[in-house]
């Protein structure tokens, strides 16, 4: 008789800001049965597991633990925050090296456990980190992947959905590159029901958007929010629970997550965000998306930044 599967299990590793409102989106959503939350900082982890405990009456039933590597073992996802997050100033690829040195140390214990599961990278430099997290494993391309700019990307939509005052969810345009200061807004394919952005924007009499201002804003999201409350988390929480429900739904939901690029744009070797194919294998199929030539310039100027970080922390 077939063995039956005993529910969804997510680990979270790391749980500082990010680690903690994903757990509590996810929890929320109803997605798993189990949770279980790993940090250095074994109180913290305790804690975030009882004070989320504390909300059974109110959900789902969920079994939130905290716990160690050994514990996560049978997770179908763990997601990878551990790490140090930026200070005002900073940029993410500030961080690279002390999140290279975490992600040494703990990747391999948790690998002991967790061969088989989907691993989403979140620490920053994500794009970097997924790269590393790739060669450090030997897993996949489709099982380590990281959140990339599915952040940036609803950010995007948001702004332009304010822009033309339409609901976020019908526009569909895409940030593809680096999650960071070298991401690239996809203007050509940037679409509100169908149609080109622009034209929307002319059929409801609305100013032309303006480019530059709209790409800036989204591009410094990030240092304005950490400029006045010290971090991000609750909408990269939510970009984490959107990519781990198109994973368990096996949804082929379309996703700007980051992952291996080979061959594709005149890129090679590096982890950057296209549109992806998320679904119950993980991060399946990219979609090359026609770009006029200044948008491939400007994401091939993207790789190269990446690939000089790679190659600068050894990978
Ligand atoms: P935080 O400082 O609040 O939490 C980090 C946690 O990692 C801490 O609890 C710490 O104890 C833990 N940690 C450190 N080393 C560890 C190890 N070896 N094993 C287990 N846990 C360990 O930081 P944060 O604000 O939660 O940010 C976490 C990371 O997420 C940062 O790198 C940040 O830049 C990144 N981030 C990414 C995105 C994205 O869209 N990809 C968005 C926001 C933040
Ligand atoms: C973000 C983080 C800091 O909010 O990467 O974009």
């Amino acid at each position: 008789m077939v063995e039956k599967k005993k529910g969804v299990k997510i680990a979270i590793v790391g749980v500082g800001l990010v680690g903690a409102s994903a757990a509590f989106a996810i929890m929320i959503s109803g997605m798993a049965s189990q949770l279980v939350l790993v940090d250095v900082n074994k109180d913290k982890a305790e804690g975030e597991a009882m004070d989320l405990g504390d909300a059974a009456a109110f959900i789902k039933p969920i079994n939130v633990m905290y716990g160690t590597y050994a514990d996560c073992q049978g997770a179908d996802i763990v997601v990878f925050t551990a790490g140090a997050n930026q200070k005002p100033g900073e940029t993410r690829l500030d961080l690279v090296q002390k999140n290279i040195a975490i992600l040494k140390e703990s990747l391999p214990q948790l690998l002991k456990y967790c061969s088989e599961s989907i691993i989403l990278m979140v620490s920053n430099p994500v794009d970097v980190l997924t790269y590393a997290a790739l060669k450090i494993s030997g897993l996949p391309a489709s099982q380590v992947f990281g959140s990339g700019t599915v952040l940036d990307t609803s950010r995007f939509k948001a702004e332009l959905a304010e822009y033309c005052q339409v609901d976020p969810r019908n526009v569909h345009a895409y940030i593809v590159g680096e999650h960071g200061d070298s991401e690239v807004a996809l203007w050509s394919t940037a679409t509100v029901a169908g149609i080109d952005i622009e034209q929307y924007c002319q059929q409801r009499g609305l100013a032309p958007i303006d480019r530059q201002l709209v790409a800036e804003r989204v591009r410094t999201a990030a240092y304005e929010i950490i400029k006045r409350k010290g971090a991000t988390y609750y909408a990269v929480a939510l970009s984490i629970k959107r990519i781990c429900e198109a994973i368990l739904r096996n949804e082929n939901s379309i996703l700007t997550v980051s992952g291996l690029v080979n061959n594709l744009y005149g890129i090679e070797h590096c982890c950057l965000s296209l549109p992806t194919i998320v679904n119950g294998t993980g991060r399946s199929k990219v979609i090359a998306l026609p770009m006029t030539v200044r948008e491939e310039e400007a994401l091939r100027n993207s790789a190269q930044v990446l690939k000089e970080i790679i190659k600068q922390v050894g990978f």
